[in-house]
């Protein structure tokens, strides 16, 4: 990156920050919302299919969180290998996605190439990496001019940087928002699917236009998931420049259950869990929570150096079969007192989720009635606690679990 271009990435941090604060104060509708009474959303097209990806929350790894702008080929490399020998890669962990900062120049045709000193393999080769380790490739760009670290964005080269993406090899595309100024949101991130459609590769797409234009509303049919916050920090709490932490970012994300489901999946944005922010029991209820939530479950850390506790988290087939669950329904809060948190999912076949989530200071006992569990005199269906591996027995009019500080018990029902 140039001095120039670095400094066209931190002026677009700073446009990125204030747009986020705007959307965290939850503005009134954004003019294109108003609208002109005769125009027709392109997601309402009655022509417009949905791609038929992501009929489950996707699963992967994302360089971001861990190596920000410094990503080289040889981290992307890496992690593929850990994933496709540490057990990620048979629990479903499938795509692996280099995010910003792999853009070069574009070339003298408007083609875009790899940034040849942190990439100098260039990304087909990459693709082929992951590929042959049996994983899926993602990549980065964005819907303005620029993206958010100041190399190029694909607005004008839609087409043109689809066909890229397809001859190279990319199974996911990431599309993010930054120097898009008075671009129509939905317009925007309609052109890019279809220019995705239009090369006949299946493409997974990842609409990351941070919630600031109600992506939920209009987004079915466009996009496989949409992030619905700015960025996750790796924090249990707070509000930073473009950040926010898990508390945060589940409070912008849990209202919008209802809009999710197969195929287009709310992102409330990538996993932190292992990357040093937060306590084990703190990453448990982040993981927890996103499983709750249908969320994707895209790991964020160093995969080939992962302590036994975030291995524990990351690899718990139990609770990543809850986010997997194929009827897609996203999880709620059902109750909520002084930081006891009660959240229930429906399952397929009737089976249910409960997370006990304990967003308090204080270790706090927190219960669900049995009736609701599906008991009736005593008898009802398994359950299992999806943290400790074992069966539970239930008694009584209600189960009640002491769950320590910014911790969860999760349990499957049936
Ligand atoms: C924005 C996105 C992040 C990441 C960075 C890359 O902040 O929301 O997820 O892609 O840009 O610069």
């Amino acid at each position: 990156m140039t001095f120039i271009s670095a400094l066209r990435g931190v002026w677009s941090r700073v446009a990125l920050a204030a747009a986020m604060l705007l959307a965290g104060l939850a503005l009134p509708a954004l003019a294109q919302e108003a609208g002109d009474p005769n125009f027709i959303p392109a997601s309402q097209d009655p022509a417009r299919t949905p791609n038929g990806l992501g009929q489950l929350p996707p699963m992967g790894w994302n360089s971001y969180n861990k190596y920000e702008c410094k990503v080289t080929e040889a981290d992307i490399r890496a992690n593929a290998d850990a994933i496709a020998t540490n057990g990620m890669r048979e629990l479903g962990y499938r795509y692996v996605i280099i995010d910003d900062c792999w853009e070069g120049a574009r070339d003298k045709d408007g083609n875009l190439t790899a940034e040849p000193t942190r990439f100098p393999s260039g990304i087909k080769a990459l693709a082929d990496y992951v590929h042959a380790r049996g994983l899926l490739f993602g990549i980065y760009s964005d819907g303005g001019i620029k993206t958010c670290a100041g190399f190029p964005g694909s607005q004008g080269h839609e087409f043109q940087d689809a066909a890229t993406f397809a001859r190279w090899g990319v199974d996911y595309l990431k599309y993010d928002w930054c120097e898009a100024r008075t671009r129509n949101s939905e317009e925007a991130y309609s052109l890019m699917a279809d220019a995705l459609r239009a090369t006949g590769r299946p493409i997974l797409f990842s609409m990351c236009e941070w919630g600031l234009t109600k992506p939920w509303l209009w987004s079915e049919k466009i996009g496989n998931i949409r992030r619905t916050t700015g960025d996750l920090a790796d924090a249990w709490s707070g509000v930073f420049l473009h950040q926010r932490g898990v508390m945060q970012i589940v409070a912008l994300n849990e209202p919008l259950w209802s809009y999710a489901g197969p195929g287009h999946y709310n992102d409330p944005d990538m996993l932190q869990v292992g990357n040093g922010g937060m306590t084990d029991a703190e990453y448990r209820s982040h993981f927890s929570l996103w499983a709750m939530m249908a969320a994707p479950l895209i790991a964020g850390n160093d995969t080939g150096h992962m302590t036994p506790a975030t291995k524990a988290i990351l690899l718990n087939a139990e609770v990543i079969a809850v986010d997997q669950d194929p009827m897609g329904k996203q999880g709620r809060r059902l109750a909520e007192s002084g930081g006891a948190e009660v959240w229930q999912r429906d399952l397929a076949g009737g089976a249910k989720a409960y997370l006990l989530f304990n967003a308090s200071d204080k270790p706090t006992p927190i219960g669900v009635d049995t009736a609701d569990m599906g008991f009736v005199d005593g008898k009802g269906p398994r359950v299992r606690d999806l943290w400790a591996h074992r069966d539970v027995t239930v008694s009584g009019k209600r189960y009640i679990r002491t769950v320590p500080p910014h911790d969860v018990v999760m349990i499957r029902v049936g």
